[in-house]
């Protein structure tokens, strides 16, 4: 059992700002994703959180207990560093053993977890190489099955699946999160691909230059985006955010209109993801354009078209073609639309 929490952490190198007042509660047992750009400060924050790094200000709670002057090893947690940290003259094996051996488990019982722990992310066949003998991928997974060997009360993973191929990536996503539910250990993962983080997290974090911009879980933060900023950076393709103007209740864009009515008035952004846009006949469109690309993505075909000057994407049926300059029709669905301030990005509730 562990619960985290963070109070207005803060955290600089002379005049780099690496985390802004961040607050934040995890509940045990809870599965939070923290997700962001490269350099928003995701390593910083579990480097915190792990005692590798004193924050400049602010507090850090375990289980209540405020941790800031405990040591690293006594704060009974478990991290996957990005750059793997394995020691290189142990083998697989040991260095998936390390933190048992250094705890005393038995050799008998210490073989078996070490199995277990490599079986799971497919590495029973390597236990005898060293990391240098080993791939990018294989090396992050000796990481991982070193992490979850032993039982600790807290998982810090940042970016644990970084450098697998897309597949083994998939197959391990899975079996991480079955993982996290079956030891129900509370774990904090970093991240910063949107699509790894909708599907592990039960809570997702967004950070953005050392601040937090949203949290939520994957579908609130889906279905209402803050700001522009998350808006754009959750969802793939991402959502269309189409500069316009609202004037009289109407959005008006030089490739035509959409007669809402809309509350506000002025610049803005509109907002719709390409699922719910749909292309119609060029009479029947609010905006009018010509179909720039056309991309089968399997499932689904993603149909960009240029209205005016913008790209709008329409995820559309895999076996209708669309000839490239052909006059379309786009049309926005009206539950769907978001709006957001064109100058501060803000959501305009
Ligand atoms: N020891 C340090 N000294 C000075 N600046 C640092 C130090 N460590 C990190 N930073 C800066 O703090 C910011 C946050 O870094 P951090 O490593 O937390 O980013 P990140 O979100 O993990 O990025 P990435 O996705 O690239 O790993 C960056 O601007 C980084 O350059
Ligand atoms: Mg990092």
């Amino acid at each position: 059992m562990a619960t985290v929490k963070l109070q207005r952490v803060a955290k600089r190198w002379g005049s780099v700002v690496g985390l802004e007042d961040l607050s934040l509660d995890i509940a045990d047992q809870e599965f939070l994703v923290l997700l962001g750009p490269s350099g928003c400060g995701k390593t910083t924050t579990m480097r915190i959180i792990a005692g590798l790094e004193d924050p400049t200000a602010g507090d850090i709670f375990i289980d209540d207990e405020r941790v800031n002057d405990k040591p690293a090893r006594d704060r009974d947690l478990a991290m996957v560093f990005q750059n793997y940290g394995l020691y290189p003259h142990m083998t697989v094996a040991d260095n998936i053993g390390y933190p048992l051996k250094v705890r005393h488990v038995p050799r008998p019982d210490r073989e078996a977890r070490v199995l277990e722990a490599a079986r799971r992310v497919e590495l029973a066949d390597l236990l005898r190489r060293r990391p240098a003998e080993l791939s990018g991928g294989q090396r992050q997974r000796v990481a991982l099955a070193r992490v979850i060997v032993r039982k600790p009360r807290l998982f810090l993973m940042d970016e644990p699946l970084s450098n697998l191929d897309a597949k083994l990536r998939t197959t391990m996503r899975a079996q991480l999160k079955h993982l996290q539910r079956e030891l129900a250990i509370t774990t904090i993962y970093v991240t910063h691909d949107q699509i790894e983080a909708m599907t592990l997290a039960d809570r997702i974090v967004i950070l953005s230059k050392g601040r937090i911009q949203q949290q939520g879980s994957p579908e609130d933060i889906y279905a209402k985006p803050i700001n522009t900023f998350v808006a754009g950076f959750i969802g793939s393709p991402p959502m269309n955010l189409i500069p316009g103007e609202i004037a009289d209740g109407a959005f008006r864009h030089s490739a035509g209109r959409i007669a809402g009515p809309f509350a506000t008035s002025g610049a803005v952004l509109l907002g719709q993801r390409p699922e719910h846009v749909a292309l119609v006949a060029p009479a029947d469109g609010h905006l009018n354009g010509t179909v720039f690309s056309s991309e089968l993505l399997g499932d689904t075909r993603l149909v960009t078209v240029e209205a005016g000057s913008d790209l709008i994407g329409v995820k559309t049926d895999p076996r209708e073609t669309h000839a490239m300059g052909r006059q379309v029709g786009v049309r926005f669905d009206a539950e769907h639309l978001h709006l957001f301030d064109a100058r501060t990005g803000v959501r305009i509730t």
